[in-house]
């Protein structure tokens, strides 16, 4: 299956590749404030489901574009065909493929495809996690202090502005740098290969980290939502990290968090 679904990462990825030079024809429509989508992430989606659905006619789907589809299978795949929209739209090269499978609602393989860096991050539940074939791991750095945190600002969510502003001065002290990169599954692949020490963002999707929560895990590193447990791919609020950054982040940031952030 991991195959299958690196084969969809790279078909989705070479449509994204050759639509980079053709991205100011396209039409951009705007789903919400701030949040973008085009043929392209149309297209990449269409072709993904299509290669997984060939495969496997059984399985159910949880893709950004589309929704839901058979919604109550044992297997489902979960896309995000293009992460990082609004970096593709400006020619800014930091943006993936993601595509996790669920099996009885548990992360069982995660593929994060980066085309322009042809960089094919993939991990198999119980198996490790792997970047071009290569194992990863995440890094091994005990403490906040010196290390690179990666994060993304709450733009689609203006009320959460302050409190996420306040995690943020929190934090910012405490460390050697911070990283607004832009596309949160990258940003967690990054994590599970030790390019980044830590990550945490406010709002985000289930198709944004369940692959990058499982290539962490697999690469020795924890996930969790604000609470510290395991909401975190329904409130889409994650903090990541090697074992001691994570921890670090989380005790940092709780103080600041109103009541209905800490899940
Ligand atoms: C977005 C990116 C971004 C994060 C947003 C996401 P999209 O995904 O991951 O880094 O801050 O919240 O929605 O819309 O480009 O697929
Ligand atoms: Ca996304
Ligand atoms: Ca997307």
């Amino acid at each position: 299956m991991l195959n299958i679904a690196v084969r969809a990462a790279r078909r989705a990825g070479s449509i994204i590749t050759r639509a980079i030079e053709k991205r100011q024809d396209l039409v951009i429509e705007s789903k919400s404030k701030n949040d973008f989508v085009t043929e392209v992430d149309r297209q990449a989606e269409a072709t993904i489901i299509d290669v997984l659905h060939r495969a496997y006619p059984k399985h159910g789907f949880l893709a950004e574009e589309s929704g839901v589809q058979n919604g109550d299978a044992e297997y489902q795949w979960v896309i995000d065909p293009l992460d990082g929209t609004t970096n593709f739209l400006h020619g800014n090269p930091q943006f993936c493929v993601s595509i996790a499978l669920k099996h009885n609602n548990i992360l069982d393989l995660a593929v994060i495809y980066d085309p322009i860096r042809d960089e094919l991050y993939t991990a198999s539940q119980g198996k490790g996690s792997y970047l071009n074939d290569r194992r990863i791991r995440v890094s091994n750095l005990m403490s906040l202090d010196s290390s690179l945190l990666g994060t993304g600002f709450p733009f689609k969510f203006p009320e959460d502005l302050d409190t996420y502003l306040n995690t943020f001065k929190a934090l910012h002290p405490l460390v050697s740098d911070i990283r607004r990169a832009g596309s949160a599954a990258l940003d967690l692949a990054y994590v599970a290969s030790g390019r980044l020490d830590g990550f945490w963002e406010i709002g985000l999707h289930e198709w944004d980290i369940a692959a990058g929560a499982l290539l962490i895990q697999e690469a020795g590193g924890y996930v969790s939502d604000f609470g510290g447990g395991e909401r975190y791919l329904k409130t889409g609020n994650i903090i990541a990290g090697n074992p001691k950054i994570h921890k670090g982040i989380l005790q940092t940031i709780t103080p600041h968090l109103n009541e209905g952030l800490k899940k």
